[in-house]
């Protein structure tokens, strides 16, 4: 169905904008998935695939990043992200050192842009960086000669959770994407998890549906490819998967949304509403999860769960992704 905004419907602070921009070009960066052609995504899933393999095989230790500096820059908290990226650079050799802005002197007033300078000055050739404001790896990547690997900005992209999430979906769909169906529901808004997955799976042909209420749907979503539902069944009447999406208690404060208690029984993904979707569907969430929220334990927890599945090849596609920008940031040193 069509999504019809009207004058009282608040835009989500953040949204982002929904216009095509151009496809990155220099594999030594990493910025997102919207634009990335559907050759390079199955590359990078391929790539993670057999990561994943050599991983499940026993400890992989390799060297294919010997000698490469990678600083992860986390401005914002995070327990998935980084330790996976940490665990990916040092089973494949590199120079790892991680960054947090609490105890640096980001605290006494030092600039962004000061800081990553003085980290890459001691000879770093990849940052991962993770900041609250959408947009901050694209800059970097025009003021530091350095790869950029975006690991999360504000509300724009996270393509690395795009990535795992693809790669998860494809284990469960036997390696087909068309004619499949996925369920986004939750804080559409206000998510890079959203975005991202929504941009690679558009490319790959999957049909998108978000639901959630009308106060967390950006304006103009469907310029994405998706379409709205009005109710949760709706949206999982069918469906190959549902990724329920965490709810923050900040949404409550500011209006979008009544209380916790009414999101949980109006939106949250239970056992009764999973049971709409088609057989062998399965149930994501990035994480962190709000058990009892936007997904019951039981769910979260069932059958149907893939969320570990999720955790687990998140490894393998930073190791993926390690690898190709670490090989394009190589050769421009060279
Ligand atoms: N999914 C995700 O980005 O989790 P973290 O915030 O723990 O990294």
């Amino acid at each position: 169905m069509t999504h019809e905004p009207h004058s009282a419907q608040p835009t989500p602070t953040g949204a982002g904008f929904f216009y095509p921009r151009p496809a990155e070009s220099d594999d030594r960066h990493l910025l997102g998935l919207e634009g990335m052609p559907a050759a390079a995504l199955i590359e990078l899933l391929d790539a993670a695939a057999r990561y994943r393999e050599r991983l499940r095989a026993g400890r992989m230790m390799s060297d294919e990043l010997r000698g490469v500096g990678v600083c992860n820059a986390f401005f914002e908290d995070s327990t998935r992200t980084r330790v996976s990226f940490e665990l990916a650079e040092r089973r494949m050799g590199a120079v790892t050192v991680s960054f947090s802005s609490a105890g640096s002197s980001v605290s006494k007033g030092e600039t962004l842009l000061d800081t990553l300078r003085t980290i890459t000055a001691m000879g770093v050739d990849l940052v991962v960086v993770r900041h609250r404001s959408a947009g901050v790896p694209s800059y970097l990547t025009g003021h530091l000669d350095v790869g950029v690997i975006n690991a999360g900005d504000g509300e724009h992209e996270h393509p690395t959770q795009g990535l795992l999430d693809i790669l998860t979906l494809r284990d469960a769909w036997r390696g087909r994407f068309e004619r499949r169906r996925i369920a986004i529901v939750g804080d559409i808004g206000h998510s890079r998890v959203a975005r991202s997955a929504i941009f690679g799976l558009r490319t790959l042909g999957v049909e998108v549906v978000v639901a959630a209420p009308a106060t967390l749907i950006p304006v103009g979503v469907e310029e994405l490819g998706c379409t709205v539902a009005t109710t949760v069944d709706e949206a999982l009447e069918g469906a190959d998967a549902v990724m329920a999406l965490r709810i923050q208690r900040e949404r409550m404060e500011a209006g979008l949304i009544p209380t916790l208690g009414e999101y949980a029984r109006v939106w949250g993904i239970s056992a009764e509403r999973v049971g709409r979707m088609r057989p062998g569907a399965v149930v994501m969430h990035p994480g962190p999860m709000n058990r009892g929220i936007e997904i019951s334990p039981e769910v979260a927890d069932g059958d149907y769960s893939v969320i570990f599945d999720q955790v687990e090849n998140g490894v393998a596609v930073r190791c993926a992704v390690l690898a190709r920008c670490a090989a394009a940031a190589m050769r421009e040193v060279r």
